[in-house]
């Protein structure tokens, strides 16, 4: 039996929900997306105009395809928690069930089952303040999308998901080091993720048997990475001064986190696992 797969963060083929959606496809695993609300419209027509069909190749020629997309927003659990100028706006007008808990019940519906729960969004208004400047409305909101969004799914979909599943999500090393500039809370965020990614790993573990991990991934110039400004940066320190000297591919993130959600990591959980050419292990520059 194919496992089947549900991953929330996919917009565009240029993230590392992409990369990992089509890691998982070359492994046979049958693929549904959460896509953010606002997002889905455009995503939706660039697949029907195949925008997308050059990255969609899978090794043996076929085109990787989707079983379900859903429209999604992971700040909110349920209806009730929606406001009156986020239920009555444009971009959210016409779509419905896209809180978490809705989406799990669709999923439920649709596919029964998952084996593999993946979290790859994050969302900071403030990200290019700093954290000394940031407002506590900023920072809480980057908690929400970033942090919270990753329990709120592993509650919603830990029933659905068979034992011997995993959970996968993507972190960044601005948890524990210091990177100027990325602000707004997502440091905090992200330091959040991992922590909650050792209780999840016990908790879930005990409750649904399944295993939680996170990839810790080097800079990747993703559209929500465009947005933080200094990604181009990043990029060039990162090729710079890590161990290995090459730029960092989605599909590289994509490929361990198939591994880490596959029963050759059946005994790994809680852990963060760094995807980032080494930089996370050097002290100073070189
Ligand atoms: P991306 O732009 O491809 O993915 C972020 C996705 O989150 C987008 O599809 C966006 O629509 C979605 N999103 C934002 N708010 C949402 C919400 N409320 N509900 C549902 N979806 C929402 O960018 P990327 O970089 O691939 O990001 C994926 C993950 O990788 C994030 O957790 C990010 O922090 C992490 N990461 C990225 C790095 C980079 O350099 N690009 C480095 C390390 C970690």
């Amino acid at each position: 039996r194919g496992k089947k797969a549900f991953i929330a963060g996919v917009a565009d083929d240029q993230g590392f929900g992409w990369a990992i959606a089509k890691a998982l496809a070359e492994a046979g695993a049958e693929i549904s997306l959460g896509v953010w609300v606002p997002a889905l419209n455009i995503f939706k027509s660039s697949l029907e105009r195949g925008k997308f069909d050059e990255s969609r190749k899978l090794s043996d020629g076929s085109l990787m395809t989707f079983s379900h997309i859903y429209p999604m927003d992971a700040v909110f659990d349920t209806m009730a928690d929606v406001p009156e100028e986020v239920a009555t706006n444009k971009r959210y007008a016409g779509n419905k069930n896209w809180t978490v808990a809705e989406v799990a019940e669709s999923v439920k519906a649709d596919s029964g089952s998952i084996d593999i729960l993946v979290h790859s969004l994050a969302n900071g208004p403030e990200v290019v303040k700093p954290l000394l400047e940031t407002s506590r409305k900023g920072y809480l909101a980057a908690m929400s999308a970033s942090s919270y969004s990753l329990i709120s799914m592993v509650q919603r979909f830990g029933p659905l998901m068979n034992e011997g599943g995993a959970v996968i999500s993507l972190t960044y090393n601005a948890s524990n080091r210091i990177i100027p500039g990325y602000g707004g809370g997502m440091s905090s965020a992200k330091a959040a993720l991992e922590s909650d990614t050792r209780v999840l790993a016990y908790e879930a573990g005990r409750k649904y048997k399944v295993r939680v991990n996170t990839i810790s991934a080097g800079p990747l110039g993703s559209r929500a990475a465009r947005a933080i400004g200094f990604i181009d940066d990043m990029i060039r320190y990162s090729y710079e001064n890590s161990p290995v000297q090459k730029e960092l591919a989605a599909i590289e993130v994509g490929n361990v986190a198939a591994f880490l959600v596959s029963p050759l990591a059946s005994a790994v959980t809680g852990h963060t696992m760094f995807v980032d050419n080494g930089l996370n292990v050097m002290g100073i520059a070189p």
